[in-house]
């Protein structure tokens, strides 16, 4: 089978490498239909996680190709969606059904402990736990997203205590970025919505926020006039850089809460801890709860409620990963997040 491959910063190569084998009864073998490229697989294309080289991708949709003899919930030939973070299933902290919870320690696909999902096949194990049955009338690009992205948007969303017509600042608009603004919508929350890239702006205005303009430096003065000079109830940060962190704790107003999803590099931040306490914010940082996002979203998702069309503008065939990653990586208005048909 073809597995996409980071070898080296911005070297993505699709390499032939043995078929994905059943991992254990309790594991399944998915034929992958459609999987996509996350702001998370890039980085290790960007450096930032220089750990190679590494079979990549952690989203996908198909059918199961086989199962093992333990799994009850799933047959050969079923469409199904799999979970981008992997737990046992069997555990108290799975019971959660928040895999990051799981005593055996979560796993995610394609950054060396699973395969990745950016290939002909791909080996799940805990099949019962970390599949979904793809329902009738979701679409490939909403099944793809609630593999990941609308799961950490309305994981972002909720952590960040979003109450009816509050302020909620949202900064970085990529996919998960915008998945969090239309979350934090769907909550009743007043969006404001920042990004340099001006048309990931405005693809957040056309779902409802607010985009707030200028240079990164701008943004806090903005809130503030956005919001009489008190600051956002909450800010989620959908970048995870130092600058989105200062930005976050400078935009939120005393006593609310910074929800970070964006993945920093290996380096530590330096909090701000005096003024964090005196001013009594909360910090929450998530890695997105999938299975638990499961039973929320669906039904907005299923009934439109919650609207995923647009995030996805590319499609490629699977051979053509190296170009899909460097338009992704681009961030550019244009290119907002690509699939990939294997
Ligand atoms: N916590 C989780 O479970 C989880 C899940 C998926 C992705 N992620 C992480 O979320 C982050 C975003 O993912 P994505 O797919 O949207 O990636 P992306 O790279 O497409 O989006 C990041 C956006 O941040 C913008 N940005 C850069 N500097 C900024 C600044 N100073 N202020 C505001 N915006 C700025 C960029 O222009 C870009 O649009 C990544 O770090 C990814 O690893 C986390
Ligand atoms: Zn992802
Ligand atoms: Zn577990």
């Amino acid at each position: 089978m073809r597995a996409v491959t980071v070898s080296a910063p911005g070297q993505i190569s699709v390499e032939e490498v043995p078929d994905a084998t059943l991992p254990g009864p309790g594991g399944a073998v998915v034929k992958v239909e459609a999987t996509a490229i996350c702001g998370s697989d890039l980085h290790f294309y960007d450096g930032d996680l220089p750990l190679y080289p590494v079979a990549v991708g952690h989203e996908a949709i198909g059918t199961v190709a086989e199962v093992g003899a333990q799994v009850d919930g799933f047959a050969v030939g079923d469409r199904v969606l799999v979970a981008s973070v992997a737990g046992c299933g069997d555990c108290a902290g799975c019971a959660t059904l928040d895999p990051v919870a799981c005593l055996g320690g979560a796993k995610v696909f394609g950054s060396g402990e699973l395969g990745g999902a950016q290939s002909d096949l791909l080996a799940v194990p805990a099949a019962d736990f970390n599949l979904l049955t793809i329902p009738d009338g979701v679409s490939d690009e909403a099944a793809l997203l609630l593999t990941d992205n609308l799961g950490t948007g309305w994981a972002a969303a909720t952590r960040a205590d979003v109450a009816p017509g509050e302020t909620v600042l949202v900064l970085g608009l990529g996919a998960v970025g915008q998945c969090a603004v239309r979350c934090a919508i769907a909550l009743g929350a007043r969006v404001l919505a920042y990004d340099p890239v001006e048309g990931r702006r405005a693809m957040a205005e056309k779902t409802g926020a607010t985009a707030l303009t200028g240079t990164p430096e701008d943004v806090v003065p903005a809130v503030l006039e956005a919001t009489g000079g008190r600051g956002a109830a909450a800010v989620i940060d959908a970048v995870g850089h130092n600058a989105t962190v200062d930005t976050a704790f400078a935009a939120v107003r005393s006593t609310g809460t910074v929800s970070v999803v964006g993945i920093h590099d290996l380096e530590p931040y330096p909090l701000a801890l005096l003024m964090g306490t005196f001013r009594s914010i909360t910090l929450r940082m998530t890695t997105a709860p999938v299975h638990r996002t499961w039973g929320e979203l669906l039904p907005l998702v299923a009934d439109g409620r919650l609207d995923t069309s647009g995030i996805f503008t590319h499609t490629y065939p699977l051979h053509e990963a190296a170009t899909a990653y460097a338009a992704v990586a681009s961030r550019s208005a244009d290119c907002l997040k690509a699939m990939l048909i294997p």
